[in-house]
């Protein structure tokens, strides 16, 4: 298997490349959001709808919650009504999610949340993505022969990383919470929701049976998602009466109750029991992080995203830079000299990604290099308008595995322009598929994302090296991209999504679909996706591309892929005093609205 070692000499030259940037820029450094003027002014936004648009956006004047599921969309609305702020509606959604979208909201996993603040015109990241255990060891996911164990890194109790989500949400209430509602105010929706229950429809529906090996395994599970042998079917009823009492006991005894104390011992229990190495004190001991976001610019926007340990923030505004420099308008939204062009952006990105990326505390990442303008100008020169560049070491026959709806993406706004843009996820759907027994929680199987050893894959087909390795406390890398686009310092779009690897493509085209091509937000969002990782060499395709472009795709070379669709981007767009709303048609059961 090829790993970034085996890299062309061309390659390591373009690293030196980066480093030397780095040297020059310095490392990322915090900065206020753009002022006003201080770009080339942004050209003018498409009108939010058109007489030409075939899907239109939700509207709305006084806030928008756009996420994966419309009972937890409704919790975050209510909040907004009863005079809450983005922040507290997220924190309601969140919590929320994990009632109703049990696949990928979550307790038991963790994520990203952006936050932008209107009053201080300040972006922050909170970090509450999960740790190794303080037992972790670099070899730990080795087998005897030294190769990759994927069942250990996935399916047991090793797989699961100290879970973030619960101080996560409520560090982001206590810090940025308008202070009119209580965290237990905003976790009493949810409470209400796994106590009376919820039906069995839409993505609950369509996730359930895909999931039930996973769940299966385990009796804590069966108890909850299924009925007899099999999972709860469509028009059942899911009731969560531990997952009620566990947020309750938050609820009434802040965060801590779910760190320490009894349910963080049922937790730890319950990974040791499916022979991990979690324990109490790794929980006790678990803290979010407050970072400064990555910046960019594209065609006078400002990007504002997600920082290490996520790659995702710093290669989307790598690819964007790549894509600056040229006029993807002119060439046509979806068309094959597009595509072309976005699929040779975002190789480098990856192969960037395998080398440089991991937890920021165990390793320095060449933020302000891999980001730089000059970079990417050094980037479009091997690009070739019309031939595919063969990947570097392509192992033949390699599919990527589908993987769609594992995580979840919310984006909120207010009345005020305060917004939150947030990813989390128990990693797989469901994650290991474990619920610890007595608690309701799901646990994650986070460990995966990190690198089992150098040039391995991960579940997304993502290699990696020593900066993403095993060790005690470190957080694995992250695709995940909650991320802002502000126009003339004023706030644009909030987007974000699941997909794991294809997160920051997916991210990139709703970006480019509305800068470049102009599509409103429901139209971007909906617009078919195309993906490359560098690794496997693969272009993979949404259906809903002509077989014209794609024979285009071919002739330049592109091994191109028609799969699975991928993502779930529900964004929000703030324009003149309006703010549009699109979940993402990919799922059933999505949702978009205004107070
Ligand atoms: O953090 C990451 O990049 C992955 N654990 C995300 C997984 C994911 O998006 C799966 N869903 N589609």
């Amino acid at each position: 298997m090829a790993g970034p070692g085996a890299r062309s000499s061309g390659m390591t030259l373009r690293l030196r490349l980066v480093l030397a940037l780095l040297v020059l820029t310095g490392p990322a450094r915090a900065q206020p959001d753009v002022t006003p003027g201080s770009l080339p002014a942004a050209p003018e936004p498409p009108p939010i709808q058109s007489d030409s648009a075939r899907l239109l956006p939700v509207l709305a004047t006084h806030g928008m919650v756009s996420s994966q599921e419309a009972l937890a969309t409704r919790v975050g609305v209510a909040v907004l009504k009863k005079g809450g702020n983005a922040i507290d509606a997220a924190v309601a959604v969140g919590f929320a999610l994990a009632v109703t979208l049990p696949r990928a909201g979550n307790l038991g996993g963790g994520g990203f949340m952006m936050v932008h603040r209107a009053a201080s015109k300040e972006t922050v990241a909170v970090d509450y993505r999960e740790t190794a255990p303080g037992a972790a060891t670099a070899d730990m996911f080795l087998d005897a022969k030294g190769e990759p164990d994927k069942a250990a890194s996935t399916r047991g109790g090793k797989a699961v990383g100290v879970p973030g989500t619960v101080r996560g949400l409520a560090e982001a209430h206590r810090r940025y919470g308008s202070g009119k509602l209580t965290l237990a105010e905003l976790i009493a929706p949810a409470e209400k929701l796994a106590r009376e229950g919820i039906p069995v429809e839409s993505g609950l529906a369509d996730s359930l049976p895909r999931a039930s090996g996973l769940l299966g395994a385990w009796p804590s599970s069966r108890k909850i998602f299924y009925q007899g042998d099999h999972v709860l079917p469509r028009g059942a009823t899911l009731i969560q009466t531990d997952l009620a009492d566990t947020l309750r006991t938050i609820a009434e005894r802040g965060p801590d109750a779910f760190y320490e104390g009894a349910i963080a011992q049922k937790i730890a229990d319950a990974v040791q029991g499916a022979g991990g190495i979690m324990t109490a004190a790794d929980l006790a001991a678990y803290r979010p992080e407050i970072r400064q976001p990555v910046r960019g610019t594209y065609r006078g926007y400002e990007i504002v995203s997600m920082p290490p340990p996520s790659s995702g923030g710093v290669h989307l505004i790598e690819i964007l830079n790549v894509l600056e420099g040229y006029d993807l308008a002119k060439l046509g939204a979806g068309s094959a000299g597009a595509l072309h062009l976005m699929a040779e952006a975002m190789k480098p990105a990856y192969a960037d990604r395998a080398t440089w990326l991991g937890d920021p505390s165990r390793t320095k990442v060449p933020v302000a290099g891999l980001t730089s303008k000059p970079y990417a100008a050094t980037l479009r020169q091997s690009i070739d308008p019309e031939r595919a560049r063969p990947a570097a070491e392509v192992k033949a026959g390699d599919p990527l595995p589908y993987e769609s709806d594992q995580t979840t993406h919310f984006s909120v706004v207010d009345a005020e322009g305060n917004a939150v843009s947030n990813t989390y996820t128990l990693n797989f759907s469901y994650g290991i598929g474990l619920v610890a027994e007595g608690t309701g929680v799901l646990l994650n199987n986070e460990m995966d994302d990190f690198s089992a050893k150098t040039g391995a894959r991960n579940a997304y087909g993502l290699v990696g090296g020593e900066a993403n390795a095993v060790a005690p406390g470190a957080r694995p890398l992250s695709s995940m991209t909650p991320t802002f686009v502000f126009r003339d310092g004023k706030l644009y779009l909030v987007t974000g999504s699941p997909g794991g690897s294809r997160i920051i493509t997916t991210v990139l085209q709703v970006i480019v679909n509305v800068l470049d091509f102009r599509l409103n937000l429901a139209e971007a969002v909906a617009a078919p996706r195309i993906h490359h990782q560098w690794q496997p060499d693969m272009l993979m395709v949404e259906e809903g591309v002509s077989p014209d472009t794609l024979a285009l795709l071919r002739a330049k070379g592109h091994p191109v892929k028609v799969g699975a669709s991928s993502g779930s981007a529900n964004s929000v767009m703030a324009e003149d005093g309006l703010l549009a709303g699109a979940s993402d048609p990919r799922q059933r059961g999505t949702l978009a609205e205004g107070p």
